[in-house]
């Protein structure tokens, strides 16, 4: 979490920096700040403030600085509330940082140096700048070599000295910084996303590396000061924004774009009729030589995972685990040389999903990472890389990376299927049929979204809701009740509908809406049975029903029917109907749809 970046050359750095956290917002929006080495005085101005970075474009233009090289950052809170003083970047001495990530010895480092008389805020960060100012005695490389041995954690610092000019510091484990000769001078940031389309090309920052920004120049020092050679990657990743467009908020833009981009994220994969992964480089040897699939990703990642499990289960006979990353390696999880682990990630950046495919693959495992942002953490991290085609997610809740890597993990069961001879071609090819029909009935939802509005003023003013469904309806719902929840703020639980009467059904009553999910033939009966009992408890239901099954409108106060595809394609409309309710639940509500509380888009602490 956190957005941090840096800006020296010879434009004016406020419009650099200022544009590159708003782009970087995604990653932390509780308050944002700046330093700028003040071209009059050569003094080190910092600006920051609460809020967001149109607060900190106000603060700065109550306080105008210019200058020609500085750093900022928007955050994501850790250690101390959501503060002006809390905000980066932090000074001590000749020293001001910004940081992202978390030291976990900070306490200790604090006592052990007696840095508390010259700290101000409750941060980690502020820490580090004091003990950075502690080794500082005119020799950069040296001081920052030696605070980074005394620090326990995760971090990407970067630094500028007030006695060095416009030259950023910067130094990483694990967070991540990129770097880039940018028009007029050098940049670096938290991830490409923050180039917005000004450099062509761009280094990841090695882990323990010191890396030099001057105006006309990236150095990059190893811990025992030896000038090394920078690999630069290029930017094949579309940085620019193109903004909302006639949309109110990103959301909505990015919902509507999905037939699109699951038809992107499958046509590089159909090739004549087939299922390829040619394209990814995956050899057909890795998807037949397992014997088991482990699924590691973080929120809806995960629920795409628990999507894939049910057809691993059901076309490949095959056992797959699905875990939270972040429990993973406390889980003692059974992993081997024979295991497929599946790392799943729109980011590629979040470190539990990081921390758990290194874990795997130090037990054997092979690996392919399904992603969406190209040349992240995760990508370079694992054996192999499906590239999902969303293009830039903005909006915190994640809707269009979900269904694209539906998609591509769909390619990636059938295509396991034909290679171990569970699929002959006829199974294949209605596989196949099944698929590409995605993007055309999810449009049919999208078309008729209003119906979906209408619908979602039900829930309003809700205070809990539930999300009740069988087998793959149920992993549906998952997704479905966490975007529910982390936009609209409405407590909602996603129940397997027949587990309900086993303690949860006593939640039940006239006050809580049920949102209903009916797409499998072969369990309607007993989903329908789950809901007459809810009904009986005083719920008021919105069924959501792939159109043919046989049910009797009338009984339900809200009826949805989704176009009709192969049971198991049904996640995709279903997904699009569910994301269009929470949407408008919370649009309606007056929320900030894009920036829900207490969420960043990007996870990068454990
Ligand atoms: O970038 P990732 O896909 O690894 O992120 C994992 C989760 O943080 C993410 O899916 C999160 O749950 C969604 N943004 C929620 O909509």
């Amino acid at each position: 979490m956190c957005g941090i970046v840096g800006y020296t050359g010879k434009q004016n750095v406020e419009k650099q920096i200022l544009d590159a956290l708003e782009l970087l917002e995604y990653r932390g929006y509780d308050s944002a700040g700046m330093a700028i080495m003040d071209d009059l005085t050569g003094q080190i101005q910092v600006r920051k403030c609460a809020g967001r970075v149109s607060d900190l474009r106000n603060v700065w233009c109550q306080n105008l600085v210019s200058g020609r090289c500085g750093i900022g950052h928007t955050r994501w809170a850790t250690h101390g509330g959501v503060c002006d003083e809390n905000a980066h970047p932090h000074r001590v001495g000749r020293i001001t940082l910004v940081h992202n990530g978390i030291i976990e010895n900070y306490e200790a480092l604090k006592d052990h140096f007696g840095l508390a008389d010259q700290l101000v805020s409750e941060t980690d960060t502020e820490v580090v700048a004091a003990l950075l100012n502690h080794f500082y005695t005119g020799d950069p490389h040296q001081a920052l070599v030696e605070t980074v041995k005394w620090l326990k954690g995760t971090f990407a610092l970067v630094v500028i000295f007030e006695d060095i000019p416009n030259v950023i510091f910067a130094i990483r484990n694990v967070s991540p910084i990129v770097a880039a000769y940018h028009k007029n001078g050098t940049m670096l940031a938290s991830d490409v996303a923050a180039l917005g389309g000004q450099a062509d090309r761009y280094l990841v920052v090695p882990e323990y590396h010191v890396v030099e920004l001057h105006q006309d120049a990236i150095q990059i020092y190893d811990m025992e000061d030896r000038l090394c050679e920078p690999e630069f990657l290029e930017i094949d990743w579309d940085t620019t924004r193109d903004g909302k467009g006639q949309y109110p908020f990103y959301m909505e833009k990015e919902i509507m774009e999905q037939p699109e981009v699951i038809e992107k994220t499958l046509s590089s994969r159909l090739v004549d009729g087939h299922l390829s992964l040619e394209a990814d480089g995956v050899p057909d040897e890795v998807l037949k030589a397992c014997e088991r699939i482990c699924v590691v990703a973080c929120g809806t990642a995960m629920h795409a995972g628990l999507v894939a499990q049910n057809m691993v289960r059901s076309i490949l006979r095959m056992p797959m685990d699905v875990e939270y990353a972040s429990e993973f390696m406390y889980m003692d999880p059974v992993i081997d040389e024979k295991t497929l682990v599946l790392a799943i990630s729109q980011s590629g950046e979040t470190i539990d999903t990081l921390e758990a495919l290194k874990y795997a693959r130090r037990q054997g495992a092979k690996s392919i990472a399904v992603i969406n942002v190209k040349g992240s953490s995760i990508a370079r991290e694992s054996d192999y890389v499906m590239y999902t085609a969303a293009g830039p997610e903005i909006a915190v809740a994640s809707t269009k990376a979900y269904t694209t890597q539906l998609a591509a993990l769909f390619v990636l069961v059938g295509r396991m299927a034909v290679v171990r001879g569970v699929f002959d071609e006829a199974a294949e090819k209605t596989f196949v049929n099944g698929l590409v029909q995605a993007p055309e009935a999810m449009q049919k939802v999208l078309d008729r979204r209003e119906e979906i509005h209408h619908i979602a003023r039900g829930l309003l003013e809700a205070k809990d809701a539930f999300m009740i469904g069988r087998g793959l309806d149920y992993s549906i719902l998952l997704e479905g009740a966490l975007k529910l929840k982390e936009i609209s703020y409405i407590h909602t639980e996603a129940y397997a509908s027949g587990e309900l009467k086993h303690g949860t059904i006593a939640l039940i009553t006239e006050k809580t809406p049920v949102v209903a999910l009916v797409t499998q033939e072969r369990i309607r009966d007993k989903e329908l049975s789950n809901i007459r009992e809810v009904q009986s408890r005083g719920a008021s239901v919105v069924l959501l029903v792939k159109d043919g099954i046989k049910l009797n409108q009338e009984d339900y106060d809200h009826v949805f029917m989704l176009p009709a595809m192969a049971d198991g394609m049904m996640p995709f409309p279903a997904s699009a109907a569910l994301q269009l309710l929470a949407y408008y639940v919370s649009m309606d509500r007056g929320l900030d749809v894009d920036k829900p509380r207490n969420l960043a888009k990007v996870v990068t602490v454990e």
